[in-house]
Parts: structure tokens; sequence; C-alpha cells
């Protein structure tokens, strides 16, 4: 059986600073939730530095790229403010995401194909500054092929309308998203684009979704926040790893998705 790349797990820690501003002041502070998160097994912490500093303010992006021992993953939307602060920052990644403000959380991938000409300038410059950038993208053909097109290195494939109809029990659209992801993985690794995906995963999607040989980094926030307060988030992320990980020893076995 070939060897299959270790899938990474990212874990985003914006609503460790949800609850914190629910209150004001400095508790729960999302830099102490990184560091339980990397004692935990995490690969890198994610956080996204809204327009409207919903959750993340400046200085939890400045404290956390300081102070954690892992890569920092700045999720942030293509304005010129961000760039500005991300050329500053200097994080080891940074995901371009869609921002609306009334959107509770991104609710849909970039539209890569239809603003190439206002996205290639961001990435030409946060990779000019040694970021490496990913763009947040549902697993259209057209979508992956406009970001290989603008200079991206990376695509994150947007899985939260799988996720939704898994959770739905929607049986068909849920088998009709995943091949989609199936299929975008494929193209996008075959013109030689690096593969992440996020949005929605629990614990049986992530581990559904790291049998896909194709696919590298995991970033997953909400549900392992969520989980967190039951159990802690040291043992959610151990708990997330090792799914991942299970996910990841079926990669290639015969009759997989992965396999074909
Ligand atoms: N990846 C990207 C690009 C995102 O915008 C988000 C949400 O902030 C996530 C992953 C994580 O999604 P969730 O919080 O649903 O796990």
């Amino acid at each position: 059986m070939p060897e299959f790349l270790p899938i990474r797990l990212g874990v985003n820690i914006d609503h460790v600073a949800t609850v914190r501003n629910a209150r004001g002041g400095r508790h729960p502070d999302p830099l102490g939730a990184a560091q339980i998160a990397i004692a935990a097994g995490a690969d890198g912490i994610t956080a996204h530095l809204r327009e409207d500093r919903r959750h993340i303010v400046d200085d939890d992006v400045a404290r956390l790229k300081e102070y954690i021992a892992k890569p920092l993953n700045l999720e942030m939307a293509a304005t010129a403010e961000m760039v500005g602060i991300a050329k500053n920052l200097r994080p080891h990644a940074a995901c371009i995401v869609p921002e609306r403000r009334a959107e509770r959380t991104t609710e849909g991938g970039l539209d890569v194909a239809g603003q190439r000409d206002a996205l290639r300038p961001a990435v030409g410059e946060l990779t000019a500054s040694g970021i490496r950038v990913s763009l947040f993208i549902a697993a259209e053909p057209a979508q992956i092929e406009a970001a290989r097109t603008i200079g991206a290195p990376v695509i994150e494939i947007h899985t939260g309308a799988w996720c939704d109809a898994v959770a739905a029990g929607n049986n068909a659209a849920a088998t009709a998203e995943f091949d989609r992801i199936v299929r975008g993985a494929a193209l996008a690794k075959s013109i030689g684009l690096e593969v992440h995906a996020g949005h929605g995963l629990d614990f049986a999607t992530a581990e559904t979704i790291a049998a896909l040989p194709g696919i590298v980094e995991l970033n997953i926030g909400h549900f392992l926040i969520g989980e967190a307060i039951f159990d802690g988030l040291a043992a959610v992320v151990r708990a997330m790893r090792a799914a991942m990980d299970r996910g990841r020893a079926k990669a290639g076995a015969p009759g997989s998705r992965a396999s074909r």
C-alpha cells in the first residue's frame, strides 16, 4: 500500500475570543487555548481577523505570532487593511476568505474566477512577503483553475455544504457534495496546488475526509471549541488528532475513494 503524507490539524481558536468578548476583558485568552491545542497535537493555529473584529483582535494575532511554537495561519479578507496587517505580522500562512458583515460565519467560498484581477495583487504581495497564501474556495473546477492562474500555491476547500448535508441526514446531498470535494481535491493536486479543507468539520466528517490522500491539512474551529466545554480542549484536540489519523490510515485501502 502506498504511503501518504500525514494530515495536519490546524486548530481555529476564534471562538475562544468570541466567549472572551461576550464579557470584555482578557479571559479566556485565545493564546492560552492555542498553547494547549499545540501541546495536545495541533500542527498549527488558525485565527480569522475580521474587519469588524467580532472575535479575534489585532493584539491576539500579534501575541499568537510572537508566542506560539507552531505555524500561524491568518484568515483574512483581501482588503488593503488586512494585506497591510499581514505584511507587518508575517504569519506563516494567510488564507484569503470572502467576508460579508451580516454573515455569522464564512458562508461560501471565494469567487476567485470572478475576481481574478482584484485578488491577484493580494496574492502577489503576500507571497512576496514570504507568506504562504491559500484561497478558501468551493470545490469547483473554475475556482480551482482560477486559483492556480492567479498564483496561489494552496487552496482550502470549503466543506460546509457537505457537513450541513451530513448533519441534516440528507444522504443524497451529502454524497453529491463529498463527490464534488473528491473531484476538486484530485483536480487541484493534479495542477500542482496543495489542498487543505475546512468548515463545519466534526470528529466523523474529519475522519472521513482525512482518507483523501490529496488533502494535507484540515482547519477546524467551532466544533472543537464547543466540545471543549464538555471535555476540555486538550482531550478534544487529542480525540480529533486520533480521528484524523484513523481516517488517514484508510487512505488508499482497497475499495476506498482515495485509492481510485
Ligand atoms: N477554514 C476557513 C477558511 C474558515 O473561514 C473557517 C471558519 O472560520 C474554518 C476553516 C473553520 O470552520 P469551523 O469553525 O466551522 O470549524
